[in-house]
């Protein structure tokens, strides 16, 4: 058993509980729309996040690029943070399925709303047509950042005035909301589609919902089906995504503490930089040493970390992750990790 595995807060099992929330889950053909439970988790979702419909799906890629089905047209301009999960983690699949290219607004994954319009296009027929807006809250690949209410609401304001459409990649939005207090309907208030998943931070073992207008949710059942995602009895996975709504959300708060913690506690070791912990993500900035290397004598002593850049690692705190496990990881860490 490794002393604490901090690649990512997808690896978490489901806890006995959950599984039996799926052994005892009433189902049906989703297909035909016969599934009590996934329908229970859609209502629910829609409920949460304030939309008119939701509709349950395989993976948070798949959610992301309904959306871009759902809001563009081929040969359209998508404008995304730098780093965004849709653009640079989904295998290409904005351009395979949706044929649609990524403008870059700001650095580091935040942008403001001055940023975005300057990310658009010109409106000519020379150039791509810019049709959406997306916005990934938190931000993954910046170290799990929140994304400033106030910018959110400027931004949409600003795509409105341009009639784009916004999408928000909530994958970690509970993260968000857990992190500012604010409920995920008011962090979603602002955009026409929402996608939030329930395999990361809540610990189900597969799912995520994309949330809409109905007409929306409409389409995207179509693009779902398109993609192959249309699920028979999916009951039982969305019975795993209903008890984690109940049951792991208001935990979330620990995981961020825990991440707190490994970034306090790394803070004054020579040769690492960490990141301030706004959620559940640490960013380790390494001086001198190959992040590839010390990942790797890391995890000869149990601490399990993903690779980010040559002298970047990230740790992610999780259901799984306690902090007496936090803490051990960390003292391996100061042990491995020097200046020069
Ligand atoms: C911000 C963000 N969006 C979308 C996804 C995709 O989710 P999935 O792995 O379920 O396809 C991830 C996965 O880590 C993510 O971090």
């Amino acid at each position: 058993m490794p002393v604490c595995d901090l690649r990512s807060d997808t690896l978490t099992r489901p806890t006995p509980a959950m599984r039996a929330a799926m052994a005892n889950a009433d189902v049906g053909d989703d297909v035909y729309g016969e599934d009590p439970t996934v329908r229970a988790l859609e209502e629910r979702c829609a409920a949460l996040l304030g939309k008119e419909a939701a509709l349950f799906v395989p993976s948070g890629t798949m959610g992301n690029q309904i959306a871009l089905l759902v809001h563009t047209r081929p040969g359209d301009e998508v404008i995304v943070g730098e780093g965004a999960h849709c653009a640079f983690f989904e295998s290409g699949a904005g351009a395979a399925w949706a044929g649609v290219q990524f403008a870059i607004a700001g650095r580091g994954g935040l942008y403001t709303a001055e940023q975005m319009l300057e990310a658009l296009k010109p409106r000519s027929f020379h150039y791509p047509r810019s049709s959406l807006v997306v916005v990934e809250n938190t931000h993954n690949r910046s170290g799990g950042r929140v994304f400033p209410s106030t910018e959110v609401a400027r931004i949409a304001e600003a795509a409105r005035g341009q009639g784009l459409s916004l999408h928000l990649d909530g994958a970690r939005l509970w993260n968000a909301s857990a992190a500012t207090g604010a409920s995920v309907a008011q962090l979603a208030a602002p955009f026409d589609t929402v996608n939030v998943c329930f395999s990361k931070g809540l610990g189900a073992p597969v799912g995520s919902a994309i949330a809409g207008t109905r007409d929306h949710v409409l389409a995207a059942r179509r693009f779902r089906k398109m993609l192959g995602g249309g699920m028979r009895q999916a009951g039982i996975l969305a019975a795993a995504a209903l008890y984690a709504l109940e049951h792991h959300r208001e935990r979330l708060a620990e995981d961020h503490r825990s991440a707190a913690l490994l970034s306090e506690l790394l803070s004054g070791a020579p040769g690492v930089a960490p990141s301030r912990a706004e959620t559940n993500i640490v960013m380790l900035d390494l001086q001198t040493q190959d992040a590839a290397e010390l990942a790797r004598s890391a995890a000869e002593r149990g601490v399990l970390l993903n690779v980010t850049g040559k002298r970047q690692l990230r740790a992610v705190t999780h259901l799984d992750v306690s902090e007496t496990q936090v803490r051990a990881g960390a003292d391996v860490l100061r042990s491995l990790i020097h200046a020069s």
